[in-house]
Order: C-alpha cells, then sequence, then structure tokens
C-alpha cells in the first residue's frame, strides 16, 4: 500500500462566474421570452415517488405499495416512535424560539451525529478532525457533498455502484459530476461479485469520487463482509480515492455500532472521507428532513477548513437546516433514557423485518414459486430484490395493485400479516405465466 499521510481533498474554491442568466427589465408585462417552457414536454415521474403518487390514485383496494422505502408497523402504519413522542413532548414544554439555526445546525446535535457514527471515544472524535454540518434528511447531506466537492476542486467523476438507489445518478449528475459505475452484484443477484466489483475500483483515477453504501446496500440489501470491506478500503486509500458513504441506514442491519464498524475501519492516517448521514429511517422522522454530512480530514485545521466551505455550499443552496427533526435527534441522542429507549425502538424496527424476511421466504417456498429466494433472509435493510423482468413489474401493478420498483425491488418493512399472502399470490401468478 502507499504512503496515503499526503493525501487531500484539495480545499481550493473555484472561480464563480457573475454573468448569470440573462435579466429582463422589471417592468416588462409580457411573458419573459427567455423561459422555454412552450418547448418543455413533461419529464418522466420518478421512479419512486412518481410510482407512490399513482398508487395513491389507485382506487382498487387490495392495493399494497412496496415501493417507497418507509417502515410501517404489522397494522401497516408508519409510527411515530416512542423516543421520538417524547422527545418532542419536551421540546414542546421549552420556550422555543423560531430564530434561524447556525448554517451548519446546532453544534450539540453535530457533536452527537459525529459521537454516533463514530463511537464518543474515536480517535477522530478526541482528535478533532470531522466537521459536520447538519443537513435537510439524507439526501440533503448527499447534494451539500457533491457541490461541496465540485466547489473546491475534487475529481468531477463518481463511481456508483450497479445497480444503487435511483437518486444518486440523478442527484450526481444534476450537480455536475460524471457518472461511471463499479459492479456489484453476481449473476443471482443475491451475492456480490467481489472481484468484478474490487477490479472496477481499482481503475478509478487518483482523485475519482467513489460512492459505498454505508450499510443496507439499496436496492439489493446485500452488504460486503468485513473481509470485502477491509479490501475496498486498502484500494480506495491505494488509488487515493475519495469515498463517500451513504449511511442512510445506521442501525437497521445489524446494530448502531456493528453497521459502522467497516467505516471506522477506513479511518486510516490521511485518507479523508465523506459520510452522509440520514436519519429517516432509524429515527422513523422522514417527513422531517433530518439528516448530516460528516467530513473526516486528515486533521483539525484541514477540518475547519472543509466546514467554512461546506458552509459556503449551504448558504448558497437552502442557507440554513430546519430545526425540528434536529432537536428531536439532539434530544434523544443527549438524553441516556431516551437514548436507550431509541435503541428498544430501533431494534424492534430492525427485528420486525428480519421477521418479515423469514415470513416471507416461507411464504414464497411453501406456495412453490419458482426461485432461489432462501439468501433473502441473510440480506439487510429495507430492501430485497425478487429480481422480476420489467414485464412481471408491470403485470404486479396493473394486474394486481402491487406496487414494486425495477427488478422487483420490495420494501420488505411494508409487508404485514394481512398483505403477505396477497403478494406472493401475485408474485407466484406473473412468475408462473
Ligand atoms: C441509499 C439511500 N440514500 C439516501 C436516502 C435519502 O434519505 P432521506 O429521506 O433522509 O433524504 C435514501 C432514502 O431512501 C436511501 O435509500
Amino acid at each position: 500500500m502507499r504512503d496515503v499521510a499526503t493525501r487531500s481533498i484539495a480545499f481550493v474554491a473555484v472561480p464563480v462566474s457573475f454573468g448569470g442568466p440573462r435579466m429582463l427589465p422589471h417592468h416588462s408585462r409580457n411573458l419573459p421570452v427567455a423561459l422555454p417552457l412552450r418547448s418543455l414536454t413533461p419529464a418522466p415521474p420518478d421512479p419512486i415517488l412518481g410510482l407512490t403518487e399513482t398508487f395513491r390514485a389507485d382506487a382498487r383496494p387490495h392495493k399494497v405499495n412496496l415501493s417507497v422505502g418507509v417502515y410501517v408497523d404489522d397494522t401497516g402504519i408508519t409510527p411515530v416512535i416512542a423516543s421520538v413522542l417524547e422527545a418532542e413532548r419536551r421540546l414542546l414544554a421549552k420556550a422555543g424560539s423560531k430564530g434561524y439555526l447556525p448554517i451548519d445546525g446546532r453544534p450539540g446535535y453535530k457533536n452527537a451525529v459525529r459521537d454516533l457514527i463514530f463511537g464518543p471515544d474515536h480517535e477522530i472524535v478526541e482528535s478533532g478532525r470531522s466537521a459536520t454540518a447538519q443537513t435537510p434528511g439524507g439526501t440533503g447531506a448527499l447534494r451539500v457533498a457533491a457541490d461541496f466537492l465540485l466547489q473546491t476542486g475534487s475529481s468531477k467523476t463518481i463511481w456508483l455502484s450497479d445497480p444503487t438507489w435511483p437518486n444518486h445518478p440523478q442527484l450526481f449528475s444534476m450537480a455536475g459530476f460524471a457518472l461511471r459505475t463499479y459492479p456489484y452484484l453476481d449473476e443471482s443477484g443475491r451475492g456480490i461479485d467481489v472481484s468484478r466489483m474490487l477490479g472496477s475500483l481499482r481503475s478509478a483515477a487518483p482523485g475519482d469520487v467513489v460512492l459505498l453504501h454505508g450499510s443496507c446496500h439499496n436496492p439489493s440489501g446485500v452488504d460486503p463482509d468485513a473481509e470485502t470491506w477491509a479490501a475496498v478500503a486498502e484500494i480506495v486509500a491505494d488509488r487515493e480515492l475519495v469515498p463517500i458513504v451513504d449511511f442512510a441506514y445506521q442501525g437497521f442491519g445489524f446494530g448502531l455500532r456493528e453497521d459502522a464498524d467497516w467505516l471506522v475501519g477506513l479511518a486510516r492516517p490521511g485518507l479523508e472521507f465523506l459520510i452522509c448521514s440520514s436519519f429517516s429511517k432509524n429515527f422513523a422522522l422522514y417527513n422531517e428532513r433530518v439528516g448530516a454530512l460528516t467530513i473526516v480530514a486528515a486533521d483539525p485545521s484541514r477540518a475547519g477548513s472543509a466546514l467554512s466551505h461546506l458552509k459556503i455550499a449551504i448558504r448558497s443552496n437552502y442557507s440554513n437546516p430546519p430545526a425540528h427533526g434536529g432537536d428531536i435527534v439532539e434530544t434523544i441522542l443527549t438524553d441516556p433514557a431516551l437514548r436507550a429507549q431509541w435503541e428498544v425502538d430501533l431494534a424492534g424496527m430492525r427485528n420486525r423485518i428480519l421477521g418479515n424476511r423469514a415470513a416471507l421466504v416461507k411464504a414464497l417456498v411453501d406456495a412453490g414459486v419458482p426461485g432461489h429466494w432462501d439468501p433473502i433472509q441473510r440480506q439487510r435493510g429495507m430492501f430485497a430484490l425478487l429480481g422480476l423482468s420489467a414485464d412481471q413489474v408491470a403485470r404486479l401493478r396493473d394486474d394486481f395493485a402491487v406496487y414494486v420498483v425495477g427488478k422487483g425491488r420490495i420494501n420488505v418493512a411494508g409487508l404485514t400479516s394481512a398483505n403477505l399472502p396477497y403478494v406472493v399470490g401475485a408474485v407466484k401468478a406473473v412468475i408462473e405465466d
């Protein structure tokens, strides 16, 4: 392995052009001639959230939405978890304020998020060589990361796993990145093609950005084992790549610390990387839009410098983050009793999903649905890939009102004892047809 002590993300401001779009005199009463709406054709709907809009409009009473990654309990409800309810009660009882938050969020929140990722005693925490900013959800963190990297002169090439969450390619190309992909799944779609994946990562140019799913790979639910993660970390260090870890599911795989293990192993002297946290899933705070971007730098002074550039990326985008979700997360993470309650809430969601995996596999096997279903039980997180064709996915929707995305990605958390037999019957029908 080459010495990585000197590698860094370059924090150099890129000159900004102030040319801007042509401005119309503000006394003009006519429609602006430059507005291109007349030549616009409708854009395709979002592959996941667009499907949910179609689902809402579907009048069939037996419809089942397994497309979007939202946890539901066995009654089909997305609950506000107990720790969040209590935190909200406490926040309501305090004399609050609706004043702006700092551009990068509250210090207490930022520290709590950093400790959650690395553990409070980690060298990164003690040395102060990281910088965290609160963001609107994990998506906000990814977009700020993209803007920050391009604004500070990083490589314009990002490597995404194939397959990946459909918003990754859209988000990074809209931000200005050129997209490359590294192969991820093997032929069966149930395991990782380790040698092809590592071979592809080895071909990335020094400085290229590589997006890694922190845990619970979306859409496959298949994560690298410790040995593969160690090999990825070696390549990242050796090829001087810039990793962005998309950490949208911390605690949904094996546990809070277990899911962060490999990522903490990425932390070696000189290796700088970014982590995008989402608290949509593990706190069930989907519509509060709460997340964070953490940058690990070689030393505290570079972390400070990174933060100053992060603030520019944020200020020029949404200015500063919304407060309520972040206040809930901070309240929970900084109160030992609430934190313990949250870990129980989180384990409850994780275990229900694992139970659903086992029930799904049993039902598919019992019903004699052709296919190799067993690995679904070993996958982690919200999703499983059924490996269906586009035709089969369309038939599930059109003939059975069962909504799934891509190659049959289903949200395992969306299965309930009431809808499971119907879903399995529908899958059997489209596979056997
Ligand atoms: C892999 C991945 N990254 C990021 C996100 C974004 O999460 P958020 O809703 O917090 O923006 C999601 C949400 O589904 C996801 O699956």
